[in-house]
């Protein structure tokens, strides 16, 4: 074989050569596929732990029924009633010691979150019930006209 075949050869074999090298000094030890094969494919065992330890910071509305049953009763019979009080609120972790108080968003970004009309044909979020912000009541707050613990439109 001529040399200007070998030289490109040499130099591909010093740059795999150098990506092996490097493996064994940036890749954690743990690193690897362990009892559920493929399903989870490679990670750090260690991580497992991270997560075990990481902190859920929300409560479910179960935990506001008690001290706030006047908001409780009416949207579990309405059609938020797939939707978690801290979805709007924020998360309840320490509530009510710390913060002794939720956060009231009455901005229209809140509900435009989920209510912005989007054609998305396949997902289901182009099912949820949409609005066109820029036609729809502009520069009115939405909980003005409807009740967000209660936002059925039955009978309008
Ligand atoms: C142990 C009783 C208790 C529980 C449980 C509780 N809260 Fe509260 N919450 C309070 C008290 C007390 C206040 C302060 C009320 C005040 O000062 O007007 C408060 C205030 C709030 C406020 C602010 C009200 C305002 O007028 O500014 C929101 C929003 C709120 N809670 C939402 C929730 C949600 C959502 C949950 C469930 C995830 C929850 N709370 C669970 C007792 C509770
Ligand atoms: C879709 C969003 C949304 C959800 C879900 C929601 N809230 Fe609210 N909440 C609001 C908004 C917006 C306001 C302010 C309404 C206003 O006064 O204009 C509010 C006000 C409140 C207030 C204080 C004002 C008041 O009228 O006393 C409390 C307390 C509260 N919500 C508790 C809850 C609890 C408990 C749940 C679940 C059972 C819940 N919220 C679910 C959006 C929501
Ligand atoms: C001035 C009162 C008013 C304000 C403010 C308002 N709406 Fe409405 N909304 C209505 C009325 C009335 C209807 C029913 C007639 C219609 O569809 O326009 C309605 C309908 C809806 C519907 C149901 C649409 C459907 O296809 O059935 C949604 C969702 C909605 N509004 C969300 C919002 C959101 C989100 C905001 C804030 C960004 C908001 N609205 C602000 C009065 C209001
Ligand atoms: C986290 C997503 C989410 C947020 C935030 C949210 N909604 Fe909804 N909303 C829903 C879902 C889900 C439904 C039920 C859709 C259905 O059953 O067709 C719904 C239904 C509605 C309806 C239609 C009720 C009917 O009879 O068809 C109105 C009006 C509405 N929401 C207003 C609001 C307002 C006002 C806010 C802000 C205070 C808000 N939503 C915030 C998810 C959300």
């Amino acid at each position: 074989m001529k040399t200007h075949v070998y030289r490109p050869l040499i130099v591909v074999l010093v740059i795999v050569g150098s990506i092996l090298l490097a493996r064994q000094f940036v890749v954690p030890p743990d690193f690897g596929v362990y009892e559920r094969g493929f399903m989870y494919s490679y990670y750090r065992r260690s991580n497992e732990k991270e997560w075990e330890e990481f902190k859920v910071k929300y409560r479910t509305k179960q935990y506001c029924k008690d001290c706030h049953s006047d908001k409780y009763e009416p949207i579990v019979s309405s059609k938020h009633k797939v939707i978690q009080c801290e979805n709007c609120h924020g998360p309840a972790l320490e509530h009510p010691q710390d913060p002794p108080k939720l956060t009231v968003d009455k901005s229209r970004q809140l509900c435009l979150r989920c209510h912005a009309k989007l054609p998305y044909p396949t997902s289901l979020r182009g099912k949820l019930k949409g609005v066109e912000p820029a036609q729809h009541n502009p520069g009115m707050e939405c909980s003005m006209c409807h009740n967000p613990h209660k936002p059925d439109m039955e009978g309008w």
